[in-house]
């Protein structure tokens, strides 16, 4: 269906022949921007961003680009195209037709799972407002704002569906996704990592890469789901959510780069002479990684779920690709998964299929974080240095699940509690290192100049040059 930008909301889901949905939703707009203008991005509201806006929901031509005020930034609700005839793809109910009305009996799970995710989208704009401050330059000022206005949408996405689909209380719930802050101590936002302020753009670059890989993962579990407005809306927020790993993928990218031009240039790879020379150096990067990669590793759960089995087994939430399992069922089969016993002892502990979906999920995501390691290994070596990125393993620094608190190694050996105590200065960022990155954090907002510490992109946005005035100061 045609995006119908004549609306007070533009949206796709014919609004206009619903007017109690469509006055509930205008209300909490008002209340919207509000927030935005209070918690959004600091001291650029008047600014002229070049922008994409979404004008149709089909992958071929989504996007217009133009530049806006991020205040009036078209915010609204799309929704995949429906499929005619859509089945449950997984579970008990497999090949029942898909709910188009939340059933009863799975309400407030579903609405739990739907706040949840809408929490997320309005805290990352919070953790993030204070980075426009210090951009690297206008091309990354303006992808920050890309991800800030888009994270506000994807709010829009789960309060139209708490607004269309749960009455009374999903408008309550509605109302509090706008009272929760970040890092507020009396009413913070629910899940921890996103009460931490990114204050940064080394963090920004990782949280994109680490944590919004990880919200890409939730969508795709929720886009399988039986609940089919939820699985549309989760299918068109995935194309949004690529460029926010684009941005993660790339902005670390080109932190390695400018590191490895001075390595090259000085003949070193010394960290305190390169950072003397104002770039990152690589284990320092390493540090970064280490740190978000096993917080964004917790997001997904414990290994063993009775909650996640649940889910699967109502069709509430299924496999990202669930398609590309063969049995939808899973009742007869089960996962080996290594654990520790209290004593430190490791064995192998057979999970049923149906409790092990947090880990078959976290799997997909270990394996989509290492495409990104993979290309930046190879710029490394092409640039003549033998040092070599990795992801910790999986157990390394946990705080949920079997190996929550048990003192693991990057490498996953159960080590002693001192040793893991000590280690972790030299595996995750120290004082000093966060020291040093914030001291290279400088504004630079001339056209097509980059900060120091980091090299231009390959090319601008939407076919314009790297040095177009993506962002207009008034
Ligand atoms: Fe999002
Ligand atoms: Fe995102």
């Amino acid at each position: 269906m045609a995006i119908n930008y004549q609306e007070r909301i533009p949206n796709n889901v014919d609004l206009g022949n619903d007017r109690a949905l469509q006055r509930a939703l205008e209300h909490w707009q008002p209340k919207f921007l509000d927030w935005w203008t209070d918690l959004g991005p600091e001291g650029f509201q008047a600014a002229d961003v070049y922008l994409r806006t979404a004008t149709s929901v089909d992958a071929a031509g989504w996007a217009t680009f133009g530049k806006v005020k991020m205040p009036d930034y078209r915010w609204g609700i799309f929704l995949a195209d429906p499929e005619q005839d859509r089945t449950i793809g997984f579970g008990d109910e497999f090949g029942k037709p898909a709910w188009q009305r939340v059933p009863g009996e799975h309400r407030s799970t579903l609405r739990r799972l739907i706040v949840t995710q809408g929490d997320t989208e309005p805290a990352s704009v919070e953790q993030q407002r204070r980075l426009g401050l210090t951009c690297p330059s206008l091309y990354d000022l303006r992808n920050l704002f890309q991800v800030n206005v888009e994270e506000g949408r994807h709010l829009w996405a789960m309060v139209y569906l708490l607004h269309g689909y749960f009455g009374r209380d999903g408008r309550e719930e509605a109302e509090e996704l706008l009272h929760r802050h970040s890092g507020d101590a009396d009413n913070p936002r629910i899940l921890g990592t996103f009460n931490e302020p990114i204050d940064d753009w080394l963090s920004f670059f990782m949280f994109t890469y680490f944590t919004d890989r990880d919200g890409k993962y939730q969508l795709m579990s929720l886009a399988e789901s039986a609940f089919d407005p939820l699985a549309r809306t989760c299918r068109f927020m995935l194309t949004e959510e690529s460029h926010h790993m684009f941005v993660g993928e790339t902005g670390v990218t080109r932190v390695i780069r400018r590191a490895l031009e001075m390595m090259s240039e000085l003949k070193t790879d010394d960290p305190e002479l390169l950072r003397r020379h104002g770039v990152v150096d690589l284990p320092t990067i390493q540090r970064y990684i280490n740190f978000w990669f096993s917080s964004s590793l917790d997001l997904f759960g414990s290994e063993q779920s009775s909650n996640a089995a649940g889910y699967f087994a109502n069709g509430i939430k299924g496999r990202p690709d669930e398609g590309r399992f063969e049995d939808h069922i899973c009742t007869e089969t089960v996962e080996a998964m290594e654990m520790p016993d209290d004593n430190g002892v490791i064995s192998t502990v057979e999970v049923p299929t149906r409790n092990a979906m947090n880990e078959i999920t976290r799997e997909g995501y270990i394996r989509d974080c290492m495409v990104g390691l993979t290309r930046w290994n190879r710029t490394i070596k092409r640039a003549g240095f033998d040092i070599e990125l990795t992801l910790p393993g999986r157990r390394f620094r946990r705080s949920i699940g079997s190996w929550a608190n048990v003192p693991v190694d990057p490498q996953g050996n159960i080590i002693s509690q001192a040793d893991y105590e000590s280690g972790l200065n030299e595996w995750l960022p120290t004082e000093a290192d966060r020291a040093y990155i914030h001291s290279l954090m400088h504004q630079v907002t001339e056209p097509g100049k980059m900060a120091g510490w980091i090299a231009p992109p390959d090319r601008g946005i939407n076919n314009q040059p790297v040095d177009y005035e993506y962002v207009e100061f008034h």
